[in-house]
């Protein structure tokens, strides 16, 4: 069973080909990052035509042509359906449209959340159901219980600000380059994470959601406060960071003592975090699995994969479908 998985829903254009369940035979991704670095962030009409661009010479360079990769047929097409940026969405979407239909191989709808939970199982055969997963990106901050290969319940999320988009937010107002995730990662590693004190937002409710916006402002409210001249930038960036990962990781553990759940896997973008990653790894509450980097940020491997599971189970989506930019994870039945 071949499936040619494509992803577009943000900046990055991503082309893969998966055998079974996690053999990755080609896995391309054209990032837009640098390009969208002189702008301070991601451009949408800009992405889309740089998706455009991207997405037919991605194809071409592995080899898919005619319905086949490699001289193999292809089985299923599965592409990013949304949620995300519509321009962007549009041009994976219609691209498999018009695959499907040419080469006469069934297309299947993928939500993006669900490919960033499938990154965790393609990477981690040894990982068991249920377990808990933290998708922390650029645009998403959840926990979803998932309790078997497609089906999810979702335990909840952000009020306001994603945990990616509050690291690219105060990198900004640090004066970091875009993205400032690595960017805040990179310089936390020579700074004093407890330089600075930042309220822990929602830390003693009872409930499983993140805000960071707050988080945020405190840390304006102490740039202004410490004035002009040379910022303590280190210091900053890791008491900055310090303060995301323990909401992160608090909420982890109410949701690990609501569900009695003590498998923990984390993906996105956000999952690349140096801090983030130690202490997931060497909490004593859970086991845990983060994928490789690779696999963290967005990629069509992780697409296909979903894919290739909802198939497997029978699931289909009827042809032809729209791009849909806020698409809800739906708690599917097995
Ligand atoms: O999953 P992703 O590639 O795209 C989305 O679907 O959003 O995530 C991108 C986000 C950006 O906000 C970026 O700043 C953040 O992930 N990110 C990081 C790190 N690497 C990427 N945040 C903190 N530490 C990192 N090492
Ligand atoms: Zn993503």
């Amino acid at each position: 069973m071949l499936t040619l998985g494509i992803e577009s829903s943000c900046d990055d254009t991503a082309v893969a080909v998966l055998r079974g369940d996690r053999e990755v035979l080609y896995d391309l991704i054209s990032s837009q990052t640098a390009r969208h670095a002189e702008f301070g962030g991601v451009v949408p009409e800009f992405a889309a035509r740089m998706h455009q661009e991207a997405i037919l010479p991605l194809l071409a360079a592995g080899g898919i042509k005619d319905g086949m990769f490699r001289g193999e047929r292809l089985d299923l097409i599965a592409v990013t359906r949304g949620p995300g940026l519509m321009g962007s969405l549009l041009v994976g979407v219609l691209t498999a449209h018009a695959l499907s239909r040419a080469w006469d191989v069934p297309l299947i709808g993928i939500n993006h959340i669900e490919g960033h939970v499938f990154a965790n199982i393609l990477a981690h055969s040894e990982l068991e159901m249920p377990f808990l997963s933290l998708i922390v990106s650029g645009g998403h901050t959840e926990i979803l219980l998932v309790e078997a290969p497609c089906k999810y319940r979702l335990l909840g999320g952000t009020r306001d600000d994603a945990a990616g988009e509050a690291f690219d937010k105060a990198a900004k107002l640090l004066g970091l380059p875009y993205p400032g995730g690595p960017e805040i990662d990179r310089l936390a590693k020579q700074g004093d994470a407890r330089a600075f004190d930042f309220p822990i937002p929602l830390k003693n409710t009872n409930v499983v959601e993140f805000s960071f916006s707050g988080l945020k402002t405190a840390l304006l409210w102490r740039v202004k406060q410490l004035g002009g001249g040379r910022l303590p930038v280190n210091d900053l960036c890791a008491s900055f960071q310090r303060c995301v990962v323990e909401c992160l990781i608090n909420k982890l553990e109410l949701a690990v003592r609501q569900t009695g759940v003590k498998r923990v896997a984390a993906s996105g973008g956000v999952a690349a975090n140096g801090a983030l990653r130690d202490a997931l790894l060497s909490s004593d509450k859970w086991s845990a699995f983060v994928p490789p980097a690779r696999y963290c940020t967005d990629n069509a491997a992780m697409i296909a994969a979903a894919g290739a599971a909802r198939h497997a189970r029978g699931f289909s989506t009827p042809f032809p479908f729209a791009p849909d930019p806020s698409l809800e994870l739906e708690a599917a039945a097995v």
